[in-house]
Parts: C-alpha cells; sequence; structure tokens
C-alpha cells in the first residue's frame, strides 16, 4: 500500500502534536511559515468521540494546506477506536495516530495514552481496533453506519466529507501509526518497542523520555536510537522526538540515529521557521529584522486566523491566543510591555491593534534616533 509515510522523501520533520497548541489556526500558520513534512491534530480521546460530542470536532478541522495530516486520537476501548477511525477517514485525514505517550495523571492513570506502555495486550487490540475501523471505511462505510453514533455528529462528518476534495473521499489506505515514549517509570526500549512492531504500525514516533520524566531532563537519543535498531527490517518507520531546536538539529539527528523522521513541537511556539532549512531560516532572520520584526506580521495573521476560524465553536475564548501572542514576541526590544498589553487584549481587533500601535512606535523612535 502507498502512503504518506513511504511516499515523502525522508527524513520527515514534522509538528508534534500538542494539546491546547497545535489547533487549525497554529497548524495553518506552522505550514504557510515553516512548512513542516507532516503535521498531526491536538489529541481527541475516542470515547468522548463515539459518544457523540460534536464540539470535539473543533479539534479535528483543517485545511486543504495542512497535508498531509494525521489525526491524534487516545482512549483505552479498541470498539471505541474501530467507530471513530472510520469517521477519520471519512472526513479525510491522511493517517490515524494513537497516542501512547500523554504522561497527564488524567490521562495516563485511566489506562491511557502512557499508561498503555504497562498494557501491552490492550495496546495491541487497540491498534487493531483502529485498523477494523480503517477496513470498514475501505469497505464501504459512511459515518451512518457507525454503530451507536449520534445523528448530529454522523450529519456533520457527511457535511464535511461532501466538501473534501474528490481524491480524499476516495476510499484509499489510511495508515496507523503509534507515538510514544521509551518507558514507564523506566527505559524500556527492548520491552516496549518489540511489543509495538508485533502490530506493525506504519510508524513509531518515539518521544526520548520515560512517563515519570514527564518533561523533566533530556530526551534521550541513544533509547530512540535503539528502537531504530529493533525496528530494522520491520517495514515500520521510527521518528525521534524531544528537545529538537530546530531543522538542522533534527537533520543532524537523523543522520546521527539513523531516524526516519523527526518531530518538533515546543521549538515551534512563535517561530514556524525552525523547519525551514538553515540557510532560509538565517535569510528569514536578517529579512525579519530589515522587515522590523516579521515575527509580530506572522502574529498578527495568526491572530486574525484564530478568532475567523474559531469564534463561531462553543466556549471559545480570545483568552487562549494570549499564550502565542507571548511567544511571537519574545526576544524583541519592549517585548514585556507588549506583552503585558497583549494580555489585556479580548478580542483579535484589540491584539491587532496593540500589535500595529508597538510597530508604529518603534518605526517612530527609529526615525528618532535614524
Ligand atoms: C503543551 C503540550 C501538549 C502536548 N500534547 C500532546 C498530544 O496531544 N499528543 C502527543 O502525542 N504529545 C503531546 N505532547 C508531547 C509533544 O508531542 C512532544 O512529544 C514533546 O513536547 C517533546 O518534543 P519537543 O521537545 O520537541 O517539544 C505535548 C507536549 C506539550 C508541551
Amino acid at each position: 500500500m502507498t502512503h504518506f509515510w513511504t511516499t515523502r522523501p525522508h527524513p520527515l520533520i514534522g509538528l508534534a502534536p500538542m494539546d491546547g497548541m497545535t489547533d487549525h489556526p497554529y497548524r495553518h500558520i506552522q505550514k504557510r511559515h515553516g512548512n513542516p513534512d507532516l503535521i498531526f491534530t491536538e489529541f481527541v480521546r475516542v470515547e468522548r468521540l463515539a459518544a457523540g460530542e460534536t464540539k470535539l470536532l473543533r479539534e479535528l478541522i483543517y485545511d486543504e494546506s495542512q497535508r498531509p495530516i494525521v489525526a491524534q486520537v487516545y482512549g483505552t476501548q479498541p470498539e471505541a477506536f474501530r467507530r471513530v477511525a472510520t469517521l477519520l477517514c471519512r472526513l479525510g485525514f491522511d493517517g490515524i495516530d494513537i497516542n501512547m505517550g500523554c504522561p497527564s495523571s488524567s490521562v495516563a492513570d485511566n489506562g491511557a495514552g502512557a499508561g498503555l506502555i504497562c498494557t501491552p495486550e490492550l495496546a495491541a487490540q487497540i491498534i487493531a481496533g483502529a485498523r477494523s475501523g480503517v477496513r470498514d471505511w475501505q469497505n464501504g462505510a459512511t459515518a451512518w453506519d457507525v454503530p451507536g453514533l449520534s445523528p448530529a455528529l454522523a450529519e456533520l462528518v457527511e457535511q464535511n466529507h461532501a466538501q473534501l476534495p474528490s481524491i480524499y473521499q476516495q476510499r484509499r489506505d489510511v495508515p496507523v501509526s503509534v507515538k510514544t515514549r521509551i518507558g514507564y517509570d523506566r527505559p524500556q526500549v527492548d520491552e516496549w518497542i518489540p511489543h509495538l512492531l508485533d502490530c506493525a504500525p506504519a510508524a513509531i514516533s518515539l518521544h526520548g523520555r520515560t512517563l515519570a520524566q514527564a518533561y523533566s531532563g533530556r530526551a534521550d537519543w541513544s533509547a530512540i536510537g535503539q528502537a531504530v535498531e529493533l525496528a530494522k527490517g520491520s517495514g515500520t518507520l521510527i521518528l525521534g522526538n524531544g528537545d529538537v531546536a530546530n531543522r538542522a538539529d533534527a537533520l543532524a539527528r537523523a543522520s546521527e540515529y539513523e531516524v526516519d523522521g523527526v518531530l518538533i513541537g515546543r521549538a515551534s511556539y512563535g517561530n514556524p521557521s525552525v523547519f525551514c532549512a538553515a540557510d532560509a531560516r538565517e535569510a528569514e532572520e536578517s529579512a525579519l529584522v530589515a522587515e522590523r520584526y516579521g515575527r509580530l506580521a506572522i502574529a498578527r495573521e495568526h491572530t486574525i486566523l484564530y478568532e475567523e476560524t474559531l469564534s463561531a465553536w462553543p466556549g471559545y475564548s480570545f483568552k487562549r491566543m494570549h499564550k502565542h501572542l507571548g511567544r511571537y514576541v519574545r526576544g524583541i526590544p519592549g517585548a514585556r510591555a507588549l506583552r503585558r498589553a497583549l494580555l489585556e487584549t479580548d478580542s483579535a481587533t484589540e491584539a491587532v491593534r496593540a500589535l500595529d500601535g508597538y510597530l508604529a512606535y518603534r518605526t517612530h523612535k527609529a526615525g528618532e534616533t535614524g
């Protein structure tokens, strides 16, 4: 079967999934200004989606510019994975990724996310469940055929499906992959990765920390290299993840540890250029300086898109944009005052006014001193 994991040039350098960060506007901006090779959604709980929570579709909106786009899901019930996999195929995703790495107690203590490292048999059933859902779709299922789905959710999924370009309406191969960590309370690559390889996922993205480490310490890339050795000849790709600063760093690690790809997460905050080639990044940096803090132009674009795409959804709050704005202004002169002003804003209009006011002030100052 051909799909993006194998047809795209390697090493793949992708945007890691980050709950609360990598929503539709964030992904659109990263793709437009950094062009990562692949993109994941934030994770969505399969049991809640299968129970018909239509508001979760907000996490799953994307536009065509974001392809290849992989939907990430988590949970513990193989049957829910099956149902949701059919929906995700129907929504046109290029792949389905199962989260087996989240360390948060609200996820892992219930046996989902990195909790699955302790229950490899259940992890295998979950992968099989997701694959069955893909097969159901390949064999002709629509959202209306998913057992127990609320008519409201089925209707929304089918409406979305009808708007897809025809190529993504076709019943193609939608690969199932896994994102996980190197262990639960200690590095366990030798035990855990062979269990996953037995299930033959298309790819395993491996964050080089254990659940117990959460985000502390440094990611252990030698453990990621160990997984690469185990996966040789299996047909499963290994992507490394953890503490990668930018594309040049990703390429260096790909060459040293022989991974098929690398995911970059936190380094992309407020800075999509981490995905650009080093030369392009340097050129862009100088261009940014020349055009007076062009990163703020991206912040402006992100702000407007954020409000445009999300404000109609229930529970919308502009305040969730503040954390992104704080990242965009990092390191520029007068960042603290500008950040304070941005934190007071409650709409895109107000935030754009603050950004434009800052730029006008800096231009005026430069004129005074120039
Ligand atoms: C705020 C935040 C949210 C995250 N949410 C997810 C998630 O939904 N799914 C997932 O697989 N990993 C998630 N992660 C983990 C990242 O994908 C990645 O593995 C981790 O940040 C290490 O990569 P980095 O050092 O490049 O950031 C999250 C990380 C952060 C910081």
